[in-house]
């Protein structure tokens, strides 16, 4: 047993929300909050890099009081100082970095820098306390789509990833393309309900020198070709088909991918992360192809798969363990390497 409580001041600000948690011992939350920008971004139908740094420095000190207050704490009572420092966008990292080194600074705390998807992996650890590695984690983000075996805490082995698009990219794009808006994600999937996903049959790529990398530029283009062909022969489009037939998919070459790994590595623990796995049908396939083959299941809430402070608060206890510790010359990394120290 610990003796004494570690608690973290988790930071995020990678993309376009601005977030601060406080983490207990690695699992318990005591406070998340989280400053959405999505409302600035819509009328852009995307995230606006320099828009997005300017409202991070804006909001970020609005978050961390509130995260400190929320969770009846105060910055003299925190271990150490954690936030996201890559990859993401420059811009936008480069507020939280700052930001966690002028506070590590001024309140003589550890420093600790964390890998963004290393977070959204470890998200998953927040609400299942029986979860330890290994396990086989599917990140699907609006950056990333990696397929990595947890080996350890901290410990990553990238079994594959996208070639082109990442899956959350996919759907942001598709969404426009029917006049859904930004984000597409959850645009999509609430329309997918009013469809018929064996209507229309898109393409599921196949990489052939790696069965675990993704393609999703492919399905993109064929749903704006099929937009385009039926503008041409005047024939009706059915949004919502579309929306069904494109959520299943890339709901199941993700499903082929991860179960054909977990039977290769033997394992019998699997997770999904990042924004891409709030999404409900994606979820439940996941669900029924591993309850089909015994396997453990494990997903966070919808709020701890989009971006966060708390999941960087969860990985930055290991880390903390592990004894990682920046010095005050950390700096934003945009293209930083899951496992990079
Ligand atoms: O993890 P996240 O918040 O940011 C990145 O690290 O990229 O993921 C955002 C992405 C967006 O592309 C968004 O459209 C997608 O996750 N997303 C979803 C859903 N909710 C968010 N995609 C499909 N279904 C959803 N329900
Ligand atoms: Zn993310």
């Amino acid at each position: 047993m610990r003796e004494k409580d570690i608690t973290i001041l988790a930071i995020e600000s990678s993309c376009d929300e601005t977030a601060a948690a406080i983490v207990k011992n690695g699992r318990c939350v005591l406070s998340n909050v989280i400053s959405s920008q999505i409302a600035l971004h819509k009328q852009y139908g995307g995230v606006v890099p320099e828009l997005a740094s300017r409202k991070h420095i804006e909001k970020i000190n609005q978050v961390i009081e509130q995260a400190l207050e929320e969770a009846s704490m105060t910055l003299g009572e925190m271990d150490a100082i954690a936030v996201t420092y890559g990859p993401g966008l420059v811009g936008a990292l480069l507020v939280g970095v700052a930001e966690a080194k002028s506070i590590a600074y001024a309140s003589k705390k550890p420093l600790i820098g964390v890998h963004h998807i290393e977070g959204h992996i470890s998200a998953n650890y927040i609400e299942n306390p029986a979860l330890e590695p290994p396990f086989l984690c599917l990140v699907v983000s609006g950056g990333h789509t990696h397929l990595v075996k947890v080996k350890g805490y901290g410990s990553y082995e990238i079994l594959g990833r996208t070639r082109d698009d990442a899956a959350g990219e996919a759907f942001d794009k598709v969404a426009r393309a029917i006049g859904l808006g930004y984000p597409g994600g959850p645009k999509i999937e609430q329309l997918a309900k009013e469809g018929d996903p064996g209507a229309i049959r898109f393409p599921q790529a196949k990489i052939a020198d790696n069965p675990y990398d993704f393609s999703f530029s492919g399905v993109k283009s064929a749903v704006l070709n099929y937009i385009n062909g039926c503008k041409m022969k005047g024939e009706a489009i059915v949004e919502a088909d579309i929306a069904a037939s494109f959520q299943n998919a890339v709901t199941q070459v993700l499903i082929d991918h991860a179960m054909k790994a977990m039977k290769e590595f033997g394992l019998d623990q699997f997770a999904i992360a990042g924004g891409v796995a709030a999404n409900g049908t994606l979820r439940e396939g996941m669900r029924a192809a591993c309850e089909k083959r015994g396997i453990r299941f494990y997903h966070p809430s919808p709020v701890l798969c989009t971006d966060n402070a708390a999941m960087i608060g969860t990985a930055a206890y290991y880390e903390y363990l592990a004894g990682t510790r920046h010095g005050l010359d950390l700096n934003a990394i945009p293209n930083l390497k899951l496992g990079e120290r």
